[in-house]
């Protein structure tokens, strides 16, 4: 399973990708706006801490205009995959990247026939929003098994990006369905590393050891 980080400040990046365990980051206009940095020169920066999938998105929400926009933001670095959000005008412009051969992860996917379509386009990634659903008395992950289940029946490769994580759980069943990614926010990674008992042990240790008679 990979982990992406669901953030756009750099400093965040840099710490948990020490662990060697972040897999690619995914950032949207809210996150970036959140760093008051540049949009292109975040998203450069990001791409020189991590090797791997960096999603950016697009602001245009026009066919056309989203395409162009796209064009830009893959030429920061090939490592940049373009972020489309799962509307009409998002599906046909999410038509012409995947003929372009660029990298796309499908946003704000809400259902199971939104899914559908988003493997159907053969785009890489879909991202449903689990922690947008629950907020809606919807259970998120509901759909992230409905997803695995129709990629299976028609062997579609677009991965499974579980996106909007809000907690610990999302992440834990996330493995469990076998979801190909789970991206989270620094907090929630930081949370995933930590057990209290492993923090108790360790402090027994270091006590008992204090007591080893030294040679
Ligand atoms: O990955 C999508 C994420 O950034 C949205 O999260 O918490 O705003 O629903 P949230």
């Amino acid at each position: 399973m990979k982990f992406f980080l669901d953030t756009a400040h750099v400093e965040e990046i840099r710490e948990a990708a020490e662990t060697g365990l972040i897999d690619g980051v995914t950032t949207n206009p809210s996150l970036v706006a959140k760093t008051g940095r540049e949009y292109r020169g975040v998203l450069k920066e990001i791409c020189s801490i991590v090797n791997g999938s960096i999603s950016a998105e697009v602001m245009a929400t026009e066919a056309d205009q989203m395409v162009n926009e796209a064009q830009s933001l893959a030429g920061i670095h090939s490592n940049i995959t373009i972020k489309i959000p799962m509307t009409g005008e998002g599906v046909k412009a999410a038509a012409k990247l995947v003929h372009l051969n660029i990298p796309v992860n499908m946003t704000l996917v809400f259902s199971p026939l939104q899914a559908l379509i988003c493997g159907k386009l053969g785009v890489d990634y879909v991202s449903p929003f689990v922690g947008r659903l629950d907020d809606i008395s919807h259970v998120g992950m509901d759909l992230v098994q409905d997803i695995i289940q129709i990629y299976g029946n028609y062997e579609y490769d677009t991965e499974v990006i579980v996106a909007s994580v809000r907690n610990p759980l999302h992440v834990l069943e996330a493995a469990q369905m076998g979801a190909h990614i789970a991206t989270m926010p620094f907090t929630i990674f930081k949370q995933i590393l930590k057990h209290p008992l492993t923090d108790i042990g360790v402090e027994r240790f270091l006590s008992d050891a204090a007591k080893i008679p030294r040679s």
